[in-house]
């Protein structure tokens, strides 16, 4: 069962209150430890992001998939059995939320028992959650990425991070070319004779390329507090790079609806300028990008 409209107009009300105040949520929340979680839809690849409460243990999180003792497991913990890399964003002695990259393993046994038992002991509300769920309530153990302890780990973060960014540049370029396809084709998709699917496999094709692009910039916010924390003369560099995921994320997230609304008409000219529009500085940001993090995790930046 996915959110229904209402649950999402308050779930982003919650987000946006737990950003804007370091953590901290009125209401019914007050004084709960929250934080907020990122995963990739498992369906979709589109960021999805969620408020859960937590608890710490040591250098890990606990989070609980108790959907309010709902008879499903929530999205975002059938996201995270799909792929475990979860951006958690949590409160800070700064004063800021923080993002932080983490890796999920869901715990079983006694040691799941355990910490959904202490759960319970610090709020009543969870052993109810348990009673009227028809399942047993996962938790999950969240690892922030740390770089200070594994340098073949840190090359393979590079070496994906390569990956990624020519695997964004290959979905770029198609997208690119099936919007030029059409342009040449003639003056727009609801000429008669147009195969209709064209435009489906466009919007499809576009969406994909967003919800990649978004999901990338989510995951490197995350991985900066890591590069942050162990390579502090990267700080300026590392300010530029998140300062320019926000300006093309502002750009995406009109390009998604106009991707959503459309295409239709002549409309595949602007779906060209606002795409445009995403990508300008794209290419600079991936090599600066490259060019500053890499070395510090032992991989040469590829020529570009
Ligand atoms: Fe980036
Ligand atoms: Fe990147």
């Amino acid at each position: 069962m996915s959110a229904t409209p209402s649950e999402t107009s308050w779930n982003e009300r919650i987000i946006r209150e737990f950003r804007a105040n370091n953590g901290k949520v009125g209401g019914m929340f007050d004084g709960v430890p929250l934080v907020l979680l990122t995963t990739a839809g498992r369906k979709t690849g589109r960021p999805h992001t969620t408020p859960v409460v937590h608890l710490r243990d040591e250098g890990r999180h606990l989070v609980f998939a108790s959907n309010a003792g709902r008879p499903n497991h929530p999205d975002w913990y059938q996201n995270v059995l799909a792929n475990p890399q979860v951006t958690m964003e949590i409160d800070t002695e700064k004063g800021h939320v923080r993002p932080l990259a983490t890796r999920a393993v869901a715990l079983d046994g006694d040691e799941r028992d355990h910490w959904y038992e202490r759960q319970c002991a610090l709020d009543p509300a969870f052993r109810q959650y348990q009673e009227k769920a028809a399942r047993k309530i996962p938790v999950v153990a969240l690892y922030p990425l740390d770089l200070s302890t594994d340098a073949a780990r840190n090359r393979m973060i590079g070496e994906q991070l390569i990956r990624h960014h020519d695997e964004l540049r290959a979905a770029l370029r198609d997208v690119r070319g099936r919007i030029d396809d059409l342009l040449a084709g003639g003056p727009g998709l609801a000429d008669p004779g147009r195969p209709a699917d064209l435009a489906a496999q466009l919007r499809r094709h576009c969406l994909t390329f967003c919800h990649d692009l978004q999901m990338h910039h989510t995951r490197e916010n995350g991985a900066f507090s890591a590069f942050e924390d162990e390579f502090p003369d990267l700080a300026p560099a590392i300010e530029r790079l998140r300062a320019e995921h926000q300006v093309m994320e502002k750009a995406l997230t009109d390009f998604e609806t106009l991707v959503e609304e459309g295409p239709s008409g002549r409309d595949v000219e602007r779906f060209r300028a606002q795409l445009d529009r995403v990508v300008a500085g794209l290419e600079d940001h991936f090599a600066y990008e490259e060019a500053n993090l890499l070395p510090a995790v032992g991989v040469t930046p590829p020529p570009r």
